[in-house]
């Protein structure tokens, strides 16, 4: 959710900067700013709206070479100028941009700031002011940041400069992202690599609850307590050109065209020299010993989630429950003697699944991170680690993770059974070459979102077993990006209550891959076609029927979740394009939701 990037050198720090935040973008925000300290003094520009806005009010003409910007995903105020970030303190001696929530803001004005003013709505003002205060006290600037941080709660990543040491970048962190970039002559913060990557590739992790002093030539990470904590870099294995769009229109398309590619990379990533299956043994073991499975995730990764549940059940026999994150960790469910947590999430940045990942830690419970994201923070809290090896996902809206995602639970499912019955590699490469086909056959996806989809208000996808898994991935697709009303629905739950929003000409999109139900769902359609319904057909060759729609090469019975995402995808996108969305950033979504 938003982003931070800062950076101290030689150079002039502006395009560094503003391309930098161009890079975070994806994470959803809606203001942006940067402040330029030179020899003049301190030059902040900020405003509601996109980086190319921001472009439009710097003043070019401003040289400088330490510098901050932000993207604001708006938690407290509105999204304005006045709220936007940089922050400053009443004297403009300290200067601020937070991602994050400060949940005791009231108390600490309360208790510290009763006297001071305040321009903005945003919590983040407080902690500029709080600096000023100790600092007013005759405290360093370094103590009084850490007095500051020692008495804040709640979520930040903070970048901070003092006007009067203009050699200096603070950098903070407690359970916002935020990564030290490790340059020749100068040094950088950001939210992610990403908006780091053409300027450096070696970084430093900043942990919860340290705050790090940042030079051209250095960077030093210090507790709240202001003990020095050695550090070693390390080197990211991303490459610029993976967050380049190239000559695709959008980042999610580009993305969903990926997929097959995608599912081949994993198949070499979890396979060993003899061509078996390869899957950390440890991370076998605890499902082998575990008495039952708990996947913690949200959004999309919640419906990958739902297939893992029917493949851990059906392939490992072992029991398993699904859960949303924000749910479990205030209303957690009785847990088994011996369980195992299982994270998913894309990011690995998702503050609701990492707040189960700390209750569930205390309670002493083994974990396990299924990321895109190695050195997220859960990919670093959890015991074990999946990665998906999807590459960067930079559209909203996710795809290529989610049949990653799908594919890794098959993969591992498949390994820690003793009775797995076929070769999953080789099915997943049948899988990977039907994917390619719905890919050539986007024009047809096109064709039918036009007709079906691009002037409706609302639609269903309806489908049964894990067809209705997938309609609820396929809903949230559609609505997320087109902001067309769109539920998915087991296709036997409609007669009981939703079929009364049929009406002529309503959407419904049928998804058919398993022969056991195949026959229910095809009455369901009929039933709906009764009453007017304008119904797209998706099936599987097997059990197709002449006039479906879109039909999809035969896959594994338990692997076809990973094809009927594609063209669901598809009309997705098209659907949106045709009615003139901001596909990539969708209105008032985030790609990494750091809040909770
Ligand atoms: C997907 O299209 C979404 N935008 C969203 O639901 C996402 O899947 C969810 O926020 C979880 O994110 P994560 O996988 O990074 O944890
Ligand atoms: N809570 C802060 C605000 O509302 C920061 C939000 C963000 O993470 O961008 O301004």
């Amino acid at each position: 959710m938003c982003g931070i990037v800062g950076y101290i050198g030689n150079e002039d720090v502006k395009e560094t900067i503003l391309s930098g935040l161009e890079k975070l973008e994806y994470r959803g925000y809606d203001s942006a700013g940067i402040a330029i300290l030179n020899g003049n003094g301190l030059h902040i520009y900020k405003d509601k709206g996109r980086i190319s806005h921001l472009r439009e009010i710097v003043d070019f003409s401003i040289n400088g070479t330490l510098g901050i910007g932000h993207t604001r995903w708006a938690t407290h105020g509105k999204p304005n100028q006045i709220n936007s970030h940089p922050h400053q303190s009443s004297t403009k001696r300290f200067t601020l941009v937070h991602n994050g929530i400060i949940e005791n803001e009231e108390e600490l004005i309360i208790e510290h700031l009763s006297d001071a003013t305040f321009e903005s709505d945003t919590d983040t003002e407080a902690i500029a002011q709080l600096i000023q205060k100790f600092s007013d006290e005759g405290n360093s600037t370094d103590r009084a940041i850490r007095y500051t941080l020692g008495l804040l709660e709640g979520s930040y990543a903070l970048a901070i400069i003092d006007n009067e040491n203009p050699e200096v970048i603070y950098a903070a962190k407690n359970k916002s992202p935020l990564l030290l970039g490790k340059g020749n002559g100068f040094n950088m913060i950001g939210s992610d690599a990403m908006a780091m990557i053409h300027h450096t590739n070696e970084f430093f992790e900043l942990q919860d609850k340290e705050y790090a002093i940042i030079t051209r030539q250095d960077i030093a990470i210090y507790n709240l307590q202001g003990r020095k904590i050695e550090r070693e870099t390390y080197f990211g294995e991303l490459d610029a050109t993976d967050i380049e769009k190239g000559t695709y229109p959008h980042y999610m398309i580009k993305e969903i065209d990926e997929q097959p590619f995608v599912i081949r990379r994993l198949i070499a990533a979890y396979q060993d020299e003899h061509g078996n299956l390869k899957v950390d043994s440890d991370i076998l073991n605890q499902i082998r010993e575990c008495d039952r499975i708990f996947i913690i995730a949200c959004g999309t990764s919640y419906h990958a989630g739902m297939v893992g549940k029917f493949l851990f059940e059906r392939i490992t026999k072992k029991p398993t429950e699904i859960h949303i994150s924000s749910e479990f960790v205030y209303n957690t469910p009785i847990i088994s003697e011996k369980p195992l947590f299982v994270f998913i999430s894309q990011s690995g940045e998702t503050a609701d699944s990492r707040a189960v990942l700390v209750k569930v830690k205390q309670m002493g419970y083994p974990t396990i991170a299924m990321t895109n994201v190695k050195g997220s923070t859960l990919y670093r809290e959890t015991d074990y680690q999946l990665l998906l090896h999807a590459g960067p996902e930079i559209a909203v809206a996710s795809t290529k993770a989610y049949t990653a995602q799908i594919a890794v639970l098959a993969i591992v499912a498949c390994a820690a059974s003793d009775s797995c019955n076929f070769n999953m590699l080789s099915e997943l490469s049948i899988v990977a070459n039907v994917m390619e086909a719905l890919c050539d056959n986007r024009e047809l996806y096109n064709e039918l979102a036009k007709e079906f989809l691009t002037d409706k208000k609302s639609c269903f996808y309806i489908g049964r077993h894990v067809d209705y898994y997938t309609c609820l991935e396929a809903a949230l697709k559609l609505k997320e990006i087109s902001y067309i009303q769109t539920e998915g629905f087991a296709a036997g739950e409609l007669k009981h209550g939703t079929i009364a929003l049929i009406e002529n000409c309503t959407p419904v999109i049928a998804i058919i891959t398993q022969e056991q139900i195949n026959l229910n769902t095809r009455s369901n359609i009929r039933e709906v076609r009764a009453r007017g319904a304008a119904v797209i057909t998706m099936s599987l060759k097997r059990i197709s029927s002449e006039k479906d729609q879109i039909v999809i090469d035969n896959v594994h019975e338990f692997l076809t979740p990973l094809v009927t995402a594609i063209p669901a995808q598809y009309l997705s996108y098209y659907a949106a394009l045709q009615r003139g969305c901001d596909i990539d950033k969708p209105r008032n979504l985030a790609k990494s939701v750091t809040v909770e």
